[in-house]
């Protein structure tokens, strides 16, 4: 597609189980801020993490399909590691259209140790997946990666979006089920592998003051920017879409949230 045939009024269309991809949504509004969004969210499905690959596989490139459909975006945004690490190959084989991904920022993080040990906070599923093992032996060969599969950290960043009070313990745990391991004791960087972690970092930085984080939002929004370069844009932001498989009363629980991120528009999908 040339940049001409872009309409200005073309969306960029971002998917994540739940709001993670807000994480994501944040950088490439730093680089587009007149960008027009639509967030589609799979929370009648969510966690992905505790899916089965089968599952991940048919529901994101069925749920994209009719997205895509619906929407006409310039470009698809999987804002979500779990779904990108299980389905991207099979979304960009089944979309004509630009699809980025978001895997785990290994490479970066490979690049940032002194000591030589990373830790991987992903969800069950991502860890778990060949992805990882590839972006492992590929990045960080000779080094120690340390990986924790957390169910209770996304659920628990969706609650805290939606006001409630969550248990420090929480984020205790997610970092301890990496601290805790042989050689955790050296790590000096963990890569943020689950877009909800990054609206968390603070949390999770009070349990492990020496470590950094590192995640791969700035380097998709910096990818998002490159892939549409020449294209149009509206003059102003025209106030995002935020559509989910969840009906609009749990639509309403997150309001306040996504209205800070400039979604004001929410439905159901
Ligand atoms: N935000 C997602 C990710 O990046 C997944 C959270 C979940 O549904 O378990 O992996």
């Amino acid at each position: 597609m040339q940049p001409d045939d872009v309409a200005a009024d073309a969306p960029l269309l971002f998917f994540d189980s739940g709001i993670g991809g807000l994480s994501v949504l944040t950088e490439v509004q730093r680089r587009l801020p007149t960008a027009p969004i639509v967030y589609l969210c799979d929370r009648a499905f969510f966690p992905y993490g505790d899916r089965t690959e089968l599952e991940i596989a048919a529901r994101v490139p069925a749920l994209l399909g009719r997205a895509v459909e619906r929407f006409r975006p310039r470009l698809v945004v999987i804002a979500c590691n779990t779904a990108s690490t299980i389905a991207l190959s099979v979304v960009r084989a089944a979309l004509q259209l630009p699809i980025v991904g978001t895997v785990p920022a290994i490479k970066p993080a490979a690049e940032a140790t002194k000591t030589g040990v990373i830790g991987l906070l992903g969800t069950q599923a991502t860890v778990r997946q060949h992805y990882v093992d590839k972006l492992a032996a590929d990045h960080a060969a000779g080094m120690l990666l340390l990986r924790h599969g957390d169910p209770a950290l996304a659920p628990a960043v969706e609650a805290k979006l939606r006001g409630e009070t969550v248990d420090p313990a929480i984020w205790r745990h997610a970092m301890h089920g990496l601290l805790d391991q042989a050689g955790g004791d050296r790590m000096d960087v963990v890569v943020l592998g689950c877009t909800h972690f990054p609206i968390v970092q603070a949390e999770l930085g009070a349990v492990a003051p020496g470590v950094a984080f590192v995640d791969g939002a700035a380097g998709i929004a910096r990818r998002i920017e490159r892939l549409t370069a020449g294209q149009q844009w509206p003059d102003t932001q025209p106030g995002g879409i935020f559509v989910s498989t969840a009906d609009r009363a749990d639509n309403a629980r997150y309001a306040t949230a996504l209205s800070e991120y400039g979604l004001t528009t929410l439905a159901q999908f």
